[in-house]
């Protein structure tokens, strides 16, 4: 995060009561009083199986569960015996309802005409989308794909990428989605992780004009795993029209689908059955594979995303269009682009390209065309809006905005307060959600009709959310006290495990803080809770880094970086960045032979985009002789994350350091 300067530390004592729905222009609050929320609150928490069989109620079942929660740390059970399909209560549901002529997914492709008109527009309706996902699920079955299989997803923000989503849902394939920003080599690492035998790509993806090529990237991953690759199918969908090889596994998304039956009943899955893998980075090893399973996830999602951004459809009273900037290939897109805005039949608007193309105003031009009501970003690219100018929102007409979310990162008291003054026209409520990968959903957000917000302040949990600032040994800290974020109770929409690794499962999240011998879950961040009880997000706990609100690991960065030619050792820590929020900053001990140089930094940068991806390359590389060890050998990354701030005057504890010259070289050095 950038330094805190007087005025924000001046704006985080700032109180913002909720407007009233009439100020912001949208339909009554859902939740309208900050009481209403304590009352609703502590019933989920009291009673946590009655609130969410009240609330499963409203979703399709084809048979009833047995029980709301079976719960044995770590592992929940919730609505065993039900089944169900997230694809029916998503398309549908909606459909049989008689709103399948509604809007479900309204999008809008990068390509702007030389007027600057968007030349790719689509709006799918409900029944739109059953159509096209039955013949997409067909087509999988009849590449013998079938319940259980994995699919993996690496395609641009289509309607399509939407659309193979729902349609691994609607026959019970798990999909793995892979953000099409990452390299060849992370592709393989996650395809021979899942074993998956097919892979759902795009010739390429529109990105600042550029081409992005996914198609190549697929046939570079299934090169580098040679015979081990599991992949037997790669369905291509045509959508820049680059050039591309056809290999004998490759298969043309629109022949396919067109002549495939747009007749496919919902498989009826257990509440269990495993609904999706994400990969995230964590401390140590590669990515994992978060598993997330059916109903709970179905439910906890379209909860959350109905009270967080007050969702409601046409027919009763709400005129919205929802739209998440996030890219699917990240959980925030899996939960707020289409699983838990499809059940409240509220469209959701993609968006395929770059914030600032053709012009840093293309986001509001796309608030404006759409009239968009609620709008969820991150802090990165509100911090990039700030830097381009006020007279990009300004050029357009934003009034249709009713709610603004951030999430990703913790946003800095500036960029909220511009958020809301130049966005929000200084009335629309800001909801904070702090949430991860693993929890699915909103844990920690204010509710835009109940909640007092303080700019930087995630605010108060959500309904079901037993969180709490927490020791080791599950003690609660005091007001104001830091202490790491904890969960004291399952919720619907935890994850299940860490595909393939119940160790790192246990290890990870269920290790570090247990009170009376029953673990709690620990996510990994540092946290306090003010007088009011608002929560306040104080970073990672563990090498894990936040950039540009895509989380990284640290050891995955150095992992690429020690496998280059030139690189004998590397260390990695994040670093201020007024943009990113957090920068990469490598430091570096080069093999004999290679001298430092500005050609060697590109040679490396390239190689990690290589590895992992372009959002993965160092922002800071510094050449040293040896890193800053201590007497056992173990790196000193705070003092490295000291030197990497720019810190001139390091005052830590240095007592165990091996060689007190090796700081004193790299601080002098700077060669940003
Ligand atoms: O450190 C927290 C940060 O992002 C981490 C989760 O990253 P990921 O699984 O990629 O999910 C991001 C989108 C939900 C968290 O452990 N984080 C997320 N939201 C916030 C946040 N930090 C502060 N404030 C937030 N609102």
């Amino acid at each position: 995060m950038p330094d805190k300067s007087i005025e924000s530390v001046l704006q985080e004592t700032r109180i913002f009561n909720p407007p009233s729905a009439k100020d912001v222009g949208g339909p009554n609050w859902l939740i309208a009083s900050l009481d209403q929320y304590k009352k609703m609150y502590k019933e989920s928490i009291d009673h946590p199986e009655s609130f969410w069989a009240n609330i499963a109620n409203d979703f399709h079942w084809f048979k009833k569960w047995d029980t709301v929660l079976e719960w044995n740390a770590p592992d929940a059970k919730w609505f065993s015996g039900g089944t169900t399909n997230v694809c029916y209560n998503c398309v549908d549901r909606q459909v049989d309802s008689g709103h399948g002529n509604d809007p479900a997914i309204i999008w809008e492709g990068e390509p702007v005409s030389d007027t600057g008109t968007p030349t790719d527009q689509r709006t799918l309706t409900y029944k739109d989308l059953q159509t096209e996902v039955s013949k997409l699920a067909n087509v999988l079955k009849s590449k013998g794909i079938t319940k259980g299989d994995i699919v993996t997803i690496y395609m641009g923000m289509v309607p399509e990428l939407a659309i193979a989503m729902l349609a691994c849902a609607r026959i019970g394939a798990p999909h793995s989605v892979i953000f099409g920003g990452f390299s060849a080599q992370a592709i393989a690492d996650r395809v021979s992780d899942a074993k998956s035998k097919i892979i759902l790509t795009c010739d390429g993806s529109w990105r600042r004009g550029k081409i992005v090529p996914l198609k190549k990237n697929v046939d570079d991953a299934i090169k580098t795993m040679a015979n081990d690759s599991p992949v037997e199918h790669v369905l291509c969908l045509g959508r820049c029209h680059n050039d591309i090889s056809w290999g004998k596994l490759d298969c043309c998304w629109k022949e396919e689908t067109e002549k495939a039956s747009a007749d496919c009943p919902c498989e009826e899955l257990e509440s269990e059955d495993m609904l999706f893998l994400l990969y995230t980075s964590g401390s140590t090893g590669k990515p994992k594979g978060i598993v997330h399973t059916t109903a709970g996830y179905m439910i906890f999602t379209a909860t959350t995303a109905k009270y967080t951004f007050n969702l409601v459809p046409h027919d009763q009273g709400g005129n919205q269009t929802f739209w998440c900037t996030a890219d699917c290939g990240w959980i925030t897109g899996h939960s707020y682009i289409v699983y838990g805005l499809l059940p409240n039949r509220v469209p959701t608007l993609m968006y395929e390209g770059g914030p600032d193309h053709p012009t840093p105003a293309r986001f509001w031009q796309i608030v404006d065309r759409h009239k968009v009501t609620q709008f969820y970003t991150a802090p990165t690219a509100i911090r990039a809006f700030m830097k381009w100018g006020d007279q990009h929102p300004e050029s357009a007409d934003l009034s249709s905005l009713q709610v603004l979310g951030t999430v990703g990162e913790p946003i800095n008291p500036e960029a909220w307060m511009w958020y809301r003054n130049k966005i929000g026209r200084g009335v629309c409520p800001i909801v904070d959600t702090y949430w991860q990968t693993e929890t699915g959903g909103h844990i920690i957000t204010p509710l835009p009709g109940a909640t007092p917000t303080k700019p930087g302040s995630c605010t108060l949990p959500m309904f079901g959310i037993d969180a709490a600032v927490c020791d080791e040994a599950g003690n609660v800290a005091k007001e104001n006290v830091g202490g790491l974020m904890t969960i004291r109770k399952p919720w619907p929409a935890m994850l299940r495990g860490v595909y393939g690794d119940r160790q790192r499962f246990i290890n990870t999240y269920w290790s570090t803080v247990s009170k009376d011998g029953q673990p709690y879950y620990a996510a990994g961040d540092n946290t306090r809770r003010d007088e009011l009880g608002n929560f306040w997000i104080m970073g990672r706990t563990d090498d894990v880094i936040n950039v540009s609100g895509h989380r990284l690991g640290t050891m995955e960065v150095e992992s690429a970086l020690v496998s280059h030619e030139s690189v004998v050792e590397a260390a990695v820590v994040g670093m201020p960045h007024e943009i990113k929020g957090t920068g990469v900053a490598a430091f570096i001990t080069p093999a004999p032979g290679f001298e430092a140089s500005d050609e060697l930094k590109q040679a490396l940068r390239a190689h990690v985009a290589k590895e992992i991806g372009a959002i993965a390359k160092p922002d800071l590389i510094r050449f040293t002789g040896a890193l800053p060890k201590t007497r056992s050998g173990k790196i000193m990354r705070r003092l490295l994350r000291s030197i990497a701030a720019g810190d001139t005057n390091i005052t830590q504890d240095m007592s165990t350091l091996e060689d007190l010259s090796v700081v004193a070289k790299l601080s002098e050095k700077d060669e940003r």
